[in-house]
C-alpha cells in the first residue's frame, strides 16, 4: 500500500511522524462458521490491509485520525474513559487498548492515524485487519512485544465480542496476525493448532468477485450462533461431553431435533456437513486434487445459502453464473449477509469467466462487482 498520503495527513495533524505498522483482511477457502463451534478453518491473510502510523504522546490521551473515513474523521478518547466512544469505528481502538490493560499491559497516550486498501463490508475483515494491527503496535510500543502472537490475535476477538457486538469466532484476527505470504493456514479452532499450508495451485487463481452488497455483522451473525449453541445444549443434555458442535455428530443431532426450531437444526447440520468438508478438503488439497477443492466449496455455499441461510440473491447468482461458466469451485465468503464469493477458477477460463460474471451481474443487479485477484501476503509486522 502506498503509504504517501497517510504520512501527510500525519503530519498535518500531529506536526510530526511516527512509526508504521501494517495488519492484513483475509480470505478463508473453506470452513465457514466453524470457528466459534471448535471447528477448522482454512484461510491465509491478503496483500490487502491496514496500516497506522502512531507515535506515543506521553499522556492520558489517545488522538485518532480515520484517513479514509469523510464524516468525523477526528476523535480524542482518554485511557481513563469508561465509556466507550460514540463512533463506531473508534470503539476497535478502545477496545484494544482496554483488551491490552487487561491483560497487564500499562498503555500510554498516543497520536495515531489509519488508513487501509481491504474494502470495508466485502468479507474479507476489515475490522480485523484494524484491530490486529493496534494490537500489534500497541503491543510493541508499550510491552516490547511481549503479548504473545495468540493473545494479540484474542484481543481482537475480545474487542468484537465486547465493544462492537459481534460474537465472532477466532478465524479472522489469527489469519491477520499469523499470515505467511503464499500459505494458507489450517486452523484447529479448538486447540488453535494450526499448520501452514503452500498454496500455489498450477493452472488455478483464487479470485474475489464482490457482489457490492455491504455486510455489517451484528444481530443475524449472533442469532446463528446462538442457534449452534442451543444444540449443543441439548446434545450436552442427552449424551454429555458436548462443549461445541465440533464435539457432536449427526446422529446425535437427529436424536434432539424435535426438539429444536427447523432453523436451529438446519443450522447446526450445516456446521457438521462443513466440519466434514474441511477435512475432505485438506485430503484433495495435499493430493493436488483441486477438482475436489472446488467441488467442496459449492457445497458449502449451498449449505450457507439454504441452511445457514447467510447468502443473498447477488452472491447466489454470482455463484450459478461460476457453475455455469465451469469453473472450479465457488462460494460466499466470510460471515455472510453480501461481501464477496471466492472462486478457485482455472486460468484458461479466467477471462471469460470475469467477463460474463461481470456483464451478467451488472444486467441483473445495476451494479458493477468488483475483481479482486487474490495474493496471499504476510501477517501483522512494523513496517521500516
Ligand atoms: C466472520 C467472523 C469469523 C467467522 C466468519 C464465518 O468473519 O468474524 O469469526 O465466524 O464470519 O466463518
Amino acid at each position: 500500500m502506498d503509504t504517501t498520503i497517510l504520512r501527510n495527513r500525519f503530519r498535518k495533524q500531529f506536526g510530526t511522524s511516527g512509526d508504521l505498522y501494517f495488519s492484513p483482511g483475509r480470505i478463508n477457502l473453506i470452513g465457514e462458521h466453524t470457528d466459534y463451534n471448535g471447528g477448522f478453518v482454512f484461510p491465509g491473510a491478503v496483500d490487502k490491509g491496514i496500516t497506522v502510523e502512531i507515535y506515543r504522546n506521553g499522556t492520558r490521551q489517545v488522538k485518532l485520525l480515520a484517513v479514509d473515513v469523510e464524516k468525523d474523521p477526528y476523535l480524542e478518547f482518554s485511557l481513563d474513559d469508561t465509556q466507550k466512544p460514540d463512533i463506531h469505528w473508534a470503539c476497535y481502538i478502545f477496545g484494544v487498548c482496554k483488551e491490552l490493560e487487561k491483560r497487564g499491559v500499562k498503555v500510554g497516550g498516543f497520536n495515531a492515524a489509519f488508513s487501509g486498501d481491504v474494502p470495508k463490508g466485502a468479507g474479507m475483515s476489515s475490522s480485523a485487519a484494524l484491530e490486529s494491527a493496534f494490537a500489534f503496535a500497541l503491543n510493541t510500543m508499550f510491552a516490547d512485544g511481549r503479548v504473545d502472537k495468540f493473545e494479540l490475535a484474542k484481543i481482537g476477538q475480545a474487542t468484537e465480542h465486547n465493544y462492537c457486538g459481534v460474537k465472532c469466532g477466532i478465524m479472522d484476527q489469527f489469519a491477520s496476525v499469523f499470515g505467511r505470504e503464499g500459505c494458507l493456514i489450517r486452523l484447529d479452532c479448538r486447540s488453535l493448532e494450526y499448520e501452514y499450508f503452500p498454496f500455489d495451485p498450477d493452472g488455478y487463481k483464487l479470485v474475489l468477485i464482490d457482489t457490492c452488497v455491504k455486510h455489517s455483522l451484528g444481530t443475524e451473525y449472533n442469532e446463528r450462533r446462538a442457534s449452534c449453541e442451543k444444540a449443543v445444549a441439548l446434545m450436552n443434555e442427552q449424551f454429555g461431553r458436548v462443549d461445541t458442535l465440533r464435539d457432536a455428530n449427526h446422529q446425535m443431532l437427529d436424536a434432539v431435533k424435535n426438539d429444536l426450531t427447523d432453523d436451529d437444526y438446519r443450522r447446526a447440520k450445516y456446521v457438521l456437513d462443513e466440519k466434514d468438508r474441511v477435512l475432505a478438503v485438506c485430503d484433495a488439497l495435499e493430493k493436488g486434487d483441486y477438482e475436489l477443492v472446488g467441488q467442496k466449496m459449492y457445497e458449502t455455499h449451498w449449505g450457507l445459502s439454504h441452511d445457514y441461510t447467510v447468502s443473498c440473491p447477488e452472491a447466489d447468482f454470482l455463484v450459478e453464473t461460476a457453475q455455469e461458466c465451469g469453473v472450479t469451485g465457488s462460494r460466499i465468503m466470510g460471515g455472510g449477509f453480501g461481501g464477496c464469493t471466492i472462486n478457485l477458477v482455472r486460468e484458461t477460463l479466467y477471462d471469460k469467466f470475469i467477463s460474463k460474471a461481470t456483464r451478467e451481474y451488472s444486467r441483473k443487479f445495476g451494479v458493477i462487482p468488483k475483481v479482486y485477484d487474490v495474493t496471499i501476503g504476510d501477517g501483522s509486522r512494523k513496517l521500516q
